[in-house]
């Protein structure tokens, strides 16, 4: 295991992620999830653990995020699995079974100012970019 910095970079202000919708971007090209829990942020990898569907765009509701495929269900806090491929009835349950229910990938956040800042690795702001 490689030994790597990591610093704080700015994704956009707490005002620009929307309530109720997760949100996509990318951080030098990775896909990323941003969604609000109340007044505070989260981020998840930018795909679902059941079969990569693009969580931009996703509902949130009560801090979950549903994936718009198969409607998994998943707590943007801690990334865990509330429910595990649901959708459509019969289908879904088939789905789930090609696929053990795995949590999403958190990233530390913090709010400075009314902007929401993400813990990455690297060493410079500059090596980073982040895209919508
Ligand atoms: S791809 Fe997200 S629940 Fe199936």
């Amino acid at each position: 295991m490689t030994d790597q910095t990591a610093i704080w970079v700015r994704i956009c202000t707490l005002n620009e992620i929307p309530v109720g919708k997760a949100k996509g971007f990318t951080i030098n090209g990775q896909m990323l999830a941003i969604a609000r829990c109340a007044d505070e942020p989260f981020v998840t990898q930018g795909t679902c653990s059941h079969m990569f569907f693009p969580l931009g765009g996703s509902k949130v509701e009560d801090c979950s995020l549903v994936c718009g495929l198969h409607r998994s269900k998943f707590d943007m806090r801690d990334g865990s699995v509330q429910e595990w491929s649901v959708f459509p009835p019969m289908i879904g349950a088939a789905l789930a079974a090609i696929r053990k229910s795995k949590s999403l990938r958190t990233y530390p956040t913090k709010v400075e100012d009314g902007n929401v800042f993400i813990q990455w690795p690297g060493s410079t702001p500059e090596s980073i970019k982040v895209k919508f």
